[in-house]
């Protein structure tokens, strides 16, 4: 479970954690210190607290490392972490005029090369399990042949990029006697802090909790299946063109 500290992330730690089925939950966000909510849940036996930093290929390089220690196999991976504005004022982009190179390239990075770079080092521990899933968090508004409203630039092609990614890696990883699945899954908007500032248009019923939007996307992994492999689905399991 990559970027629990908060959010989606954080409640998958949790959901996961509460599972008879599950042995251990592999916990990583990248300032440990300051996930207090996360400190807790870690505990738990169940828990593994680590240090991973998508902008950072050394934690990477590390955390898969003390994952190895702790387990002999990883049977799920989940790339939650995701970055649509920041405190230092990076945020949608209405129009052209707003593109900033170094808020897109943030954006890739957090949204697109970390997550993909996350799999490259754990996909040595995923491919000793028996049906092992990646599921990336992507959004809806990544998909290309759904862009009908503009905007969004810097979110929306780092997203895109995401799913191109994850396509290349389902197709790569998809290959040979221990085959990975990999999908995107879209979790609707969701009350955390990354839609709060934009929930205003959102209608109550289309607003989930994260515990109601995890377990709709558990549902989904839980059921994956390896044609499925390399496609982009929504929250209620209907697919999304890319
Ligand atoms: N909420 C929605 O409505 C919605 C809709 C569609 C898709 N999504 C996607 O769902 C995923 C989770 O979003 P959320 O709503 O849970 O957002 P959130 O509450 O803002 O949480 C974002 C998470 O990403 C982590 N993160 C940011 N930069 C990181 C980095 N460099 N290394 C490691 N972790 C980093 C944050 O860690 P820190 O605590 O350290 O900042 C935090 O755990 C994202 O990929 C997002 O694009 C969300």
């Amino acid at each position: 479970m990559q970027g629990a500290s908060r959010g989606i992330g954080l409640e998958f730690a949790r959901q996961l954690a509460s599972r008879d089925d599950v042995d251990l939950v592999l916990a990583s966000c990248r300032n440990p210190a300051t996930a207090e909510v996360l400190a807790a849940l870690g505990a738990s036996p169940k828990v593994r607290v680590m240090r991973l930093d998508v902008e950072d290929e050394s934690s990477l390089r590390d955390a898969a490392a003390l994952a190895a220690d702790h387990t002999p196999h990883l049977n799920l991976l989940v790339n939650a972490a995701g970055m649509l504005h920041t405190p230092d004022g990076i945020g949608p982009e209405r129009r052209l005029d707003g593109l900033q190179p170094g808020s897109l390239a943030r954006s890739f990075a957090i949204n697109a090369t970390g997550p993909a770079l996350v799999v490259k080092h754990f996909r040595t521990l995923l491919q000793k399990a028996d049906r092992p899933v990646v599921a990336n968090i992507s959004a809806r508004v990544g998909s290309i042949g759904d862009n009908r409203l503009g905007g969004w630039y810097g979110y929306r092609a780092s997203k895109a990029a995401q799913n191109q990614l994850t396509r290349c890696m389902a197709i790569e990883l998809g290959r040979g006697p221990r085959p990975v699945a990999v999908i995107a899954l879209h979790p609707g908007t969701v009350d955390t802090d990354l839609s709060r500032p934009f929930q205003g248009g959102v209608p109550p019923d289309k607003l989930f909790s994260t515990e109601r939007a995890v377990r709709q996307l558990l549902g989904i992994i839980d059921g994956v299946t390896r044609e499925q492999s390399g496609r982009f689905f929504a929250w209620d399991g209907s697919e999304i063109p890319w």
